[in-house]
């Protein structure tokens, strides 16, 4: 009988063990760090994107949630994920946080929780070169528009009337229908209008002044999960008060906030 017994709490024991190693659902990688499940649209420059022939996701978000990580003791592991999958993706808890550029606003805060704001931004257009008659947000009316699905951008545009508009998968489909004369403007964030403007081959478009409105960019996690929301709060204001933020800042935006 006393050997059964200490059979059973060696055994009991080794499953604790392997408990404690294991986390209780936090993974480790192979280094022994926590990994943090982030999900993210990789077509969003310059703060989510992939170079031709590269491997890693690079810009602002991804530098920004792998210093968030670090801080948090564990390593960002960063899938890429269409924009209109990543609220559905963290409800299914596959992914534990979300960070790609996506806008803080009421509808969302009904299916998930936000970080403090870590980036304000804002909606702009990009129209053809020879466009005469778009200038502003009010002469869209009567015209074609394309928005990447799921986003702040197309919920805008589907509001004004007489706007018939387009819903693609990626801001570079919506900057391609443009040139192809599919659409006529296309709507979308003003640092990824102005970042394409700038750096790549955007022959034959230019992006207009207006602005729609601010927004402020957060990560995403579980609506629940108010401890992991505290943990990143406050390895973002870390990063504010070390300098690091600053730096990220700089080297994808130029300028110091
Ligand atoms: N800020 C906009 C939104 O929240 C657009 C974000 C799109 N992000 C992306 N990685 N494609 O709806």
């Amino acid at each position: 009988m006393k050997k059964i017994k200490k059979i059973l709490a060696a055994v009991l024991l080794s499953a604790l063990a392997i408990f404690a190693v294991v986390g209780c659902g936090s993974q480790q990688t192979g280094s022994g760090k926590k990994v943090l499940k982030v999900g993210s649209a990789i077509d969003f420059a310059p703060f989510e994107f992939q170079d031709e022939g590269e491997t890693a996701y690079q810009g602002f978000d991804m530098d920004l949630i792998r210093a968030v990580a670090k801080e948090m003791g564990s390593e960002a592991e960063i899938q890429n994920i269409g924009f209109d999958g990543l609220i559905p993706a963290l409800q299914a808890k596959n992914i534990d946080v979300i960070i790609s550029g996506m806008t803080i606003n009421d509808e969302r805060k009904q299916k998930v929780g936000f970080s403090d704001p870590y980036y304000r931004s804002g909606l702009t257009m990009v129209v053809r070169s020879d466009e005469e008659t778009i200038k502003s947000f009010k002469d869209l009316k009567g015209h074609k528009v394309a928005v990447q699905i799921g986003t702040t951008s197309a919920n805008m545009v589907k509001e004004m009337e007489g706007v018939t508009v387009t819903e693609l998968n990626t801001p570079a489909d919506c900057f391609m229908e443009l040139k192809a004369r599919g659409v006529d403007a296309v709507v979308n964030d003003r640092p990824v209008n102005d970042y394409y403007i700038k750096q790549s081959q955007a022959v034959g478009v230019k992006s207009l002044e207006d602005k729609l409105s601010a927004e402020d960019y957060g990560i995403a996690m579980a609506k629940d999960n108010a401890d992991l929301q505290k943990k990143i709060n406050e390895a973002l204001k870390k990063l504010h008060d070390n300098g690091e933020y600053d730096k990220i800042y700089q080297k994808w935006f130029g300028a110091s906030k």
